[in-house]
């Protein structure tokens, strides 16, 4: 099997002020190895308001900076709207695109989706497309389905190259903030099964996401098709963030 790099990304969310990430920064630089970065890739993805901050404090460390949604457009007339070349200024590397709130709370779909894919890879960024069940469809067996069209309706015209170089968070939403995660078993499945959608993801990072904390995330990365988390609340605190890191180290030193 291809051997992927391991990502570790931590979704802030709407948490930290300017000046209360610039604590917890300090934090998460103390508690992972520098070592860490030479086998894991290790990205923080800050509200905007903070993003400028927390590219100062990671400079010259092996922290990436991420963001949490991006515009499908570059500039013009789009209120609200942050773009693509806005976070290439902060040296943003990784976009979050489709999470389940911004799906859920402000109407993102998947057309949506896929054009912000496509301007995130027209910059040069990463672009991390979260996607996942509800509770609902998840028990009512749909969770293929519909993470399946998801994933097919974002890589619309997305070459397999570009394809390859994104990275699929699969979230589970009845998982997210829940403290119940999925079994590693089914999150390896509905993954195995994205990988087959799309010429090009079978190359490509898949993160599992959704309550992964350090309790549950050593069998969970003991799965070859999980090359890493999406992670929330864990990411809010510097030694669960780093105990992530390192349990990601170990998964694949084992592989
Ligand atoms: P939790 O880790 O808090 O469940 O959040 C997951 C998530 O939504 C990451 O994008």
């Amino acid at each position: 099997m291809t051997r992927r790099r391991p990502l570790i990304a931590g979704n802030w969310k709407m948490h930290q002020t300017v000046a209360s990430s610039g604590t917890l920064v300090v934090e998460i630089l103390a508690a992972i190895p520098p070592q860490a970065y030479d086998e894991v890739d290790v990205v923080l993805c800050p509200p905007f308001t903070a993003l400028a901050g927390v590219a100062l404090a990671i400079e010259g460390t092996g922290l990436q900076l991420g963001a949490q949604n991006v515009s499908a457009f570059d500039w013009g007339p789009y209120t609200g709207q942050i773009s693509a070349p806005m976070l290439l200024e902060f040296g943003t590397r990784y976009v979050i695109i489709g999470h389940s709130e911004v799906r859920t709370q402000c109407g993102e779909t998947d057309a949506g989706c896929s054009a912000k894919l496509r301007a995130a890879l027209q910059s040069g960024m990463t672009p991390i497309l979260a996607v996942g069940e509800t509770l609902a469809e998840h028990e009512g067996g749909l969770t293929r389905q519909i993470v399946g069209a998801q994933v097919r309706q974002a890589f619309e015209g997305v070459s397999a190259v570009d394809a390859e170089r994104c990275v699929i968070a699969y979230e589970p939403i009845w998982a997210i903030g829940s403290g119940r995660s999925d079994t590693p078993e089914d999150a390896a499945a509905v993954i195995a099964e994205i990988r087959t959608l799309v010429p090009g993801l079978d190359r490509a990072r898949c993160l599992y996401g959704g309550s992964m904390k350090p309790a549950n995330a050593e069998a969970l990365l003991a799965q070859p098709e999980i090359d890493g988390g999406l992670i929330g609340g864990a990411s809010l605190d510097a030694a669960a963030f780093a105990l992530l890191v390192n349990l990601a180290r170990k998964a694949i030193a084992t592989r």
